[in-house]
């Protein structure tokens, strides 16, 4: 029996958290990094999980067989190995459980499996806006926006070549889910118009090919007004401003422990 394997890049969002959840416009890229999942069908009664790579503890465990059973929904019975390389950073802004969630299916279910794999994301990340399942899924930089009644993915064509001037800075985990964290943002939607309203209005100002520093600034301050940037991560980026360079968490951050991945620009 054939093994059949796929390979689903992490992602950068460039503008747009949590914005994105309530109808602004958001942006983001694939990662030049990401998981590949191979499965290898044997006749058997048990399946083996063989991980490579960072991350795998027991709650990844569970996550990657709560993938599993989603898809058994649509396929028989998944027997033999499953072998997952991973490269991304668990848990940390960069995608790691919607990049899971897609490899995974598209080993199990076939290329074509978009609308089960959402279903599955759906499932596993509950209140997520699409921005992170489009980016992998799609494996290219896209605007993104959910209305109440469409979803509209733009392919950008021209590659911002400020993104040669950044780099990623692992500030550690943070304490709670993203999807925790959307819930908490969702339960203060009226107080928190304003920098849901600013962050939306950063997608634009990229694409209009504003100074990206600028922007990130205004960007980072309306995370802070969110709550989901640690008072380390907080600090860390007062000292990147006072080089000349700027920065902003780049997933759902946190607000304990570590905000996960910072992006910064020189
Ligand atoms: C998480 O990567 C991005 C958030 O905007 C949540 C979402 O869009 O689903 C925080």
């Amino acid at each position: 029996m054939k093994a059949s394997s796929c390979f689903a890049p992490g992602k950068i969002i460039l503008s747009g958290e949590y914005a994105v959840v309530f109808g602004y416009p958001g942006i983001a890229v694939p990662a030049n990094i990401g998981i590949e999942a191979t499965f290898g069908p044997r006749r058997t009664v048990t399946l083996t999980v063989d991980w490579h790579g960072p991350g795998y503890d027991q709650r990844t465990e569970e996550y990657v067989r709560r993938i599993i059973v989603g898809c058994e929904q649509s396929r028989k019975p998944v027997r033999g190995t499953l072998t997952i390389r991973n490269q991304l950073p668990i848990a940390s802004g960069m995608g790691s459980s919607t990049a899971l969630v897609i490899a995974i299916a598209r080993a199990l279910l076939g290329d074509d499996c978009h609308e089960r794999a959402l279903e599955i994301e759906d499932e596993m990340n509950p209140d997520h806006s699409g921005l992170d399942f489009a980016v992998i899924w799609g494996n290219r930089p896209i605007r993104f926006r959910k209305s109440a009644s469409e979803t509209t993915i733009e392919r950008l064509t021209n590659p911002f070549d400020w993104l040669a001037r950044t780099e990623l800075i692992d500030t550690g985990k943070p304490n709670e889910s993203t999807p925790e964290l959307v819930a908490w943002v969702k339960s203060r939607e009226k107080q928190l118009r304003k920098p849901l309203q600013i962050i939306g209005n950063c997608a634009e100002r990229l694409l209009g090919g504003e100074d990206p520093r600028a922007v990130f600034r205004d960007h980072h301050r309306a995370q802070l007004a969110l709550g989901v940037v640690p008072q380390s991560v907080e600090e860390l980026i007062a000292n990147i401003e006072k080089e000349g360079s700027a920065a902003k968490v780049i997933g759902a951050g946190g607000r304990t422990g570590g905000g996960g991945m910072v992006l910064r620009i020189n």
